[in-house]
């Protein structure tokens, strides 16, 4: 056994030093979103193991190899929430949320977590940004999404963004696509890898996102589903690129583009940003209307996308995008000694009444207690001596304009500090 605990892998511990890129992050998406019209929705960490079967697919890596499930005390075979969209679905259903005005627009924000291979960028928890549009058949609901994922990036100052898009067909021009794909790869079968050849039986399409070098070149030359799309799909994927025309948003037709999550029909997307190596899919979407009939709900289009938190910081730090600094509490209170210390606290809880952040020394000198507040970033140091109480007065050293020093009555303090920090 090892003498200390550690994380378990695929975890992280995000420490106060990261917390401005976290914050950032956080505030940008929740501020876009409410601007977009999106609102809240939160579901449970954990969902009953079947949703997510059902929901993202029994053939696909999430659901194969990298759910974390288990059996509760009651016996109910529960998962850990691997990504949102199931859980959005199943609660849309279950509180009848049809009934509201459509589009329904609705964001998540929280952690999720997969079984997967650690490497940056790719973690076992983790958290997604999620927003989804219900009852829009129409493109301009994928544009929408489409819009929010990227005015996202742009608002924490990415560069070099651009979409990857894709049609994946719909459950009546899918299938002839995927036969014709199937055919192709049987006449290729001594040169793919053997993940690609267990694909072939299981779930065909994923033969695309194979990363294997041997084979590239069979995917390279693979017929593009965009060549076999119903009508209807076609003019649904020529509309959503004819809004990105007028727009003037890069894109990149991606025919090797199928997501890892079988619930998609029509559009799939995803932003690329530099800065994660290989794992430069910040975030990742699209249309599937055929989940909510399949979760048992009533029929109802839906587009939605996930942007991965952590992947954003990545980026921002590769990129070297500087977070605003947290705010600090600008007033730091000092004592002399025991006698000073009980009047400190009480002009420190006097200070924060007044609704301006301060913090207290809790041990060392002056001197010490000193070097503390100047480390904590604070603006103010109020300093309780003996002299200064018996004058009815407080030392105010301002540590923004090298440590001047002045005597401020103790019943004019707050007004004092408030004229201060409002010319600050
Ligand atoms: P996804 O592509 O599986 O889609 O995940 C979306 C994003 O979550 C990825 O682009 C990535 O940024 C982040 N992500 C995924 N897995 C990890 C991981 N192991 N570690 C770190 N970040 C990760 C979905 O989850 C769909 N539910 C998106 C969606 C919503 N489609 C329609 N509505």
């Amino acid at each position: 056994m090892s003498d200390s605990y550690t994380r378990p892998k695929g975890t992280q511990d995000l420490l106060p030093g990261d917390q401005a890129y976290w914050d950032f992050v956080r505030a940008t998406v929740v501020d876009l979103a409410r601007a977009y019209g999106f609102e809240r929705i939160d579901t449970p960490l954990f969902e009953e193991t079947a949703l997510f079967a059902r929901g993202v697919g029994e053939a696909t890596d999430i659901v194969e190899k990298e759910m974390y499930s288990f059996r509760d005390k009651g016996e109910r075979e529960l998962t850990l929430r691997p990504e949102f969209t199931a859980g959005v679905v199943r609660a849309y259903i279950e509180n009848g949320l049809r009934v509201l005005p459509k589009p329904v627009k609705l964001y998540s924000m929280g952690p999720a977590f997969r079984y997967e291979q650690p490497q940056a960028g790719r973690y076992r928890q983790f958290h997604q940004f999620n927003a989804e549009i219900f009852g829009i058949e129409d493109p301009l609901a994928d544009l929408e999404i489409m819009l929010l994922a990227w005015d996202i990036y742009a608002a924490l100052g990415f560069q070099n963004l651009s979409f990857q898009l894709n049609s994946t067909g719909c459950p009546k021009c899918r299938p002839e696509y995927v036969a014709t794909l199937a055919s192709y790869y049987h006449a290729h079968a001594g040169e793919i890898c053997e993940d690609c050849q267990r694909r072939l039986e299981t779930n065909p399409l994923r033969v695309l996102d194979c990363k294997q070098r041997q084979c590239q070149p069979i995917i390279e030359a693979a017929p593009k589903i965009t060549d076999h799309l119903c009508e209807e799909c076609r003019q649904h994927f020529e509309r959503l690129r004819g809004h990105l025309d007028d727009l003037g948003k890069p894109y990149t037709i991606n025919s090797r583009l199928v997501r890892g999550l079988d619930y998609y029909t029509k559009t799939v997307f995803e932003v690329w940003a530099e800065g994660i190596g290989a794992q430069s899919a910040v975030c990742g979407g699209g249309r599937y209307d055929g989940l909510m009939e399949l979760l048992d709900g009533p029929p109802t289009p839906a587009v939605g996308f996930a942007a991965g938190l952590e992947r954003a910081v990545l980026v921002m730090q590769h990129q070297q995008v500087e977070p605003p600094a947290l705010p600090i509490p600008p007033v730091y209170v000092a004592y002399l000694d025991k006698r000073t210390r009980s009047r400190a606290v009480q002009l420190l809880v006097r200070i924060r009444e007044a609704g301006i952040g301060a913090q207290i020394a809790m041990s060392g000198s002056l001197r010490s207690q000193l070097r503390h507040a100047d480390k904590r970033g604070a603006r103010f140091v109020l300093i309780l001596g003996e002299d200064e109480l018996d004058r009815g007065e407080v030392t105010v050293k301002d540590l923004g304009s090298e440590g001047a020093q002045q005597a401020v009555p103790l019943a004019e303090i707050v007004p004092w500090l408030e004229a201060r920090l409002e010319e600050a």
